[in-house]
């Protein structure tokens, strides 16, 4: 039997655009990130601002899951964190409305939806036009909505990804900013090619946001 070749992630994958054509802001971006469970798109962009690549700062991050361990994160990154549990009311517009609510407290311009696991609504969209951006393990359009990854294995295509785009109120299709191809490798499973996704993902959150910004100024 050949055993499969080890995988060099930087080589196996290709970005587009490139970070190094999208300039860095030249006023920090103050960020809301909202988040549901593991956080590491939170983590990417809180060590991009660290080190530079992005001008930014995360003023808060808003999660609706008691037991997230993007909370650990924010904690170690001082990050300010709020709990907005969907379960404490009673549909998607009045939690909306709560989430405008903290944001504007915190004086949050961009909002950064890194693995929130709920559909927002117009009032959300509409109260921070243009300036929502999700990260989606898939190259879009394809593979919209959840278990993307699992999606991508079953229709048994050979290339997918990941996008980063501006959200509208339609699921998973504003416009697009950067997308990163993935090679599916015959012995991945959905946890597998996600890890390896989530590699990209890293990779392409803080210039996609550095790019929002950029074409919000032309
Ligand atoms: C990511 O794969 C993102 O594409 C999807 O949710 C996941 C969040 O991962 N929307 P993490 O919590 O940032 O680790």
């Amino acid at each position: 039997m050949t055993l499969p070749l080890a995988i060099d992630e930087s080589a196996y994958s290709l970005v587009s655009p490139s970070s190094s054509s999208i300039p860095n802001p030249e006023t920090p971006l103050k960020l809301g990130v909202l988040a549901s469970g593991s956080g590491s798109n939170f983590e990417a962009v809180a060590a991009a601002i660290k080190n530079g690549q992005l001008n930014a700062q995360i003023q808060v991050l808003i999660y609706n899951n008691p037991s997230a361990k993007v909370v650990e994160r924010a904690a170690k990154w001082n990050v300010p964190a709020v709990l907005l549990n969907h379960r404490d009311f009673s549909n998607r517009e009045e939690l909306d409305l709560q989430i405008i609510q903290c944001l504007q407290h915190y004086s949050v311009d961009w909002v950064i939806m890194a693995g929130w696991m709920r559909i927002v609504t117009p009032v959300l969209i509409n109260a921070f036009l243009g300036k929502i951006i999700n990260i989606h393990p898939s190259l879009l359009p394809s593979f919209k909505g959840v278990k993307a990854v699992e999606q991508a294995i079953d229709a048994g295509v050979k290339i997918t990804g990941c996008t980063v785009h501006l959200v509208s109120p339609e699921v998973d299709s504003g416009t697009i900013l950067c997308q990163a191809a993935v090679p599916i490798l015959p012995y991945d499973t959905a946890e597998t090619l996600h890890d390896r996704i989530q590699i990209q993902e890293h990779r392409i959150l803080p210039p996609a946001i550095a790019l929002a910004a950029n074409l919000n100024l032309k």
